[in-house]
């Protein structure tokens, strides 16, 4: 966690991205995002929210990847709930920051991927700048997430 990857690129932005879990699937996310990364020499670094504030998130200079799961009917998941009730308080100025986020859920539940749509409209609120529109992710996150890669890249490599 927290490591740097493909440090040999001079120039660009390093990806920095969080993901909040409770089963471990947005955790299995970023590291592929990771991976996909070091393929193409982009730095990246992966943090869990457990570990993190709204106001280090707010501090983060580089475009941030947000990645979180849904829970009980747009909950948060259990390691993120910290963290997102510190954003849902609002009291933190997200103006600096770049954002993107992922959200990951299963359509079978009526509130599907409510807490990642959440979190992507309380970032703009706050001030936030969106990189990218949100992805949302189903039970086949795994074999899905490839199908977005070229939107990512895309939006990425547009930011200075
Ligand atoms: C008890 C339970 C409740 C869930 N509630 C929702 C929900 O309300 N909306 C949704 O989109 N997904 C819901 N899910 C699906 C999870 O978001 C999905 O399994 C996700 O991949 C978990 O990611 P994580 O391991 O990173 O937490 C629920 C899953 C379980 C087991």
């Amino acid at each position: 966690m927290g490591r740097t990857q493909g440090q040999s690129r001079m120039a660009g932005n390093t990806l920095s991205i969080y993901f909040g879990t409770e089963t471990g699937n947005s955790r299995w996310v970023a590291e592929a995002i990771a991976n996909m990364s070091a393929a193409r020499s982009v730095p990246a670094t992966v943090q869990d929210l457990v570990n993190i504030s709204a106001e280090q998130l707010s501090r983060d200079s580089d475009p941030a990847l947000v990645i979180i799961s849904t829970w009980n009917r747009g909950k948060p998941p259990f390691f993120a709930r910290r963290f997102y009730a510190d954003i849902e308080a609002g009291k933190t100025a997200m103006n600096t920051l770049r954002f993107a986020v992922i959200a990951l859920g299963d359509e079978h539940y009526e509130h599907f991927c409510a807490c990642g749509r959440n979190l992507d409209m309380l970032l703009e609120k706050l001030g936030g700048k969106r990189w990218m529109p949100r992805i949302e992710l189903g039970t086949d996150f795994r074999s899905n997430l490839a199908q977005y890669e070229q939107q990512l890249w895309k939006h990425f490599d547009k930011l200075s």
